[in-house]
């Protein structure tokens, strides 16, 4: 089954083709983030234009790297796309981000695919942003196999997970405030350093210093394995304040920063790997592209004998092709939406169900 995935739930415009025998056809990204930059944040009324501008070219594109000319036989003769391509082949399925996320940039996603999916008279599925991150790993040559415990980490999100099958996920943990990409995103801002601020932070912290700053490991001095951020960004921010804000300043408080962050999140998976006993750990959203979270999980995995699984960099952030795939999972299993679509801004990864 071919499925065509569309992401638009922030700042990126996620298009790909997902291919359940052939694997990963063609995906392409456009990022917002310069657009958003000017703001130091995600304005969401120019998120949701800016997908109305980019998406149907991008799929557009897609399609064409794919070599597929989505075939019209089976549905009203409509070709909202104009001529995507000249190979044959065609798509069986579009997959769309249904939320959580800003709704308005959801609304250009779901209805361009369901309006994409009607055109083609194919079916259309929703897809939970989270579980398109959790999936991510199962697009890379060294998939997990179920189960396993996930970390999951956005800008949105901080959720330790117990993966038992798709859609078969509990919750063991999650931030009583900030998720940890949020706070790298305040972080950086309060030290001018632009978004998004999870990169900026770790670029700058390269050249920071060991140990002139030392940030407070929220919530690892007692049992349980939520999460709180928001009192290490006070912290930064405290730093911030009672120091001249050059760039050699700048680098440390970086460092002592994402030491702080990076440490709670490897404390808090250790403890859970301890108490599920699970011995595979997956890592998936924007904050795990960060190296050195990488390197600490790769680091835990080799001392406890747990096989720890991220997707690469590029996957680890929003992309379309995680929403393919997800949604290859759903569609054939034959779950599909009727001819109406929504958004859900807000939408729990425990309501879930699997297929
Ligand atoms: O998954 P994602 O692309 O979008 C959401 O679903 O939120 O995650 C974006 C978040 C942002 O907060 C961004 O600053 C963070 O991931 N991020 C990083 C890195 N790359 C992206 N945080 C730390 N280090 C990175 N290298
Ligand atoms: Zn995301």
């Amino acid at each position: 089954m071919r499925v065509l995935g569309l992401e638009t739930s922030c700042d990126d415009t996620g298009v790909a083709v997902f291919d359940s025998e052939h694997g990963l056809l063609a995906h392409k990204l456009y990022s917002q983030s310069q657009m958003h930059a000017e703001y130091g944040g995600v304005v969401p009324e120019l998120a949701s234009r800016d997908h109305i501008r980019k998406l149907l070219p991008l799929v557009r594109e897609v399609l064409a790297e794919a070599a597929i000319a989505p075939s019209l036989a089976r549905g009203p003769r409509l070709d909202p796309i104009g001529d995507a391509g000249t190979a044959s082949g065609e798509i069986d399925g579009v997959a769309y981000t249904m939320g959580p996320g800003l709704a308005g940039a959801l609304l250009v996603g779901a209805s361009i695919g369901r309006s994409l999916a009607y055109a083609w008279g194919i079916p259309a599925v929703g897809v939970h942003h989270m579980e398109g991150h959790l999936l991510a790993p199962m697009l890379e040559p060294d998939a997990p196999a179920f189960p396993f415990l996930a970390l999951l980490v956005s800008g949105g999100h901080t959720l330790l997970t117990d993966v038992r099958a798709v859609g078969d996920y509990r919750l063991l943990g999650e931030s009583v405030d900030d998720a940890v990409g949020e706070a790298f995103d305040k972080t950086a801002k309060l030290l001018g350093l632009g978004y998004p601020g999870g990169p900026a932070i770790a670029a700058a912290a390269a050249h920071g210093t060991p140990g002139r700053f030392r940030f407070p490991r929220p919530m690892t001095d007692r049992p349980g394995l939520d999460f709180s951020f928001s009192g290490l960004k006070t912290a930064a921010l405290t730093a911030a304040q009672q120091h001249m804000l050059d760039a050699r300043t700048i680098g440390d408080i970086a460092f002592a920063f994402q030491e702080a962050a990076i440490d709670t999140l490897v404390i808090k998976c250790a403890r859970a790997l301890e108490q599920t006993g699970h011995t595979r750990l997956v890592i998936a959203g924007g904050v795990g592209a960060n190296s050195l979270l990488r390197a600490r999980l790769r680091e835990l995995g080799g001392n406890s004998n747990v096989h720890v699984h991220y997707p690469r960099p590029a996957f680890c952030t929003d992309n379309g092709a995680m929403i393919a795939y997800a949604g290859s999972l759903r569609l054939r299993a034959g779950v599909e939406e009727g001819m109406a679509f929504s958004a859900r801004a807000r939408w729990n990864l425990m309501d879930l169900t699997t297929p």
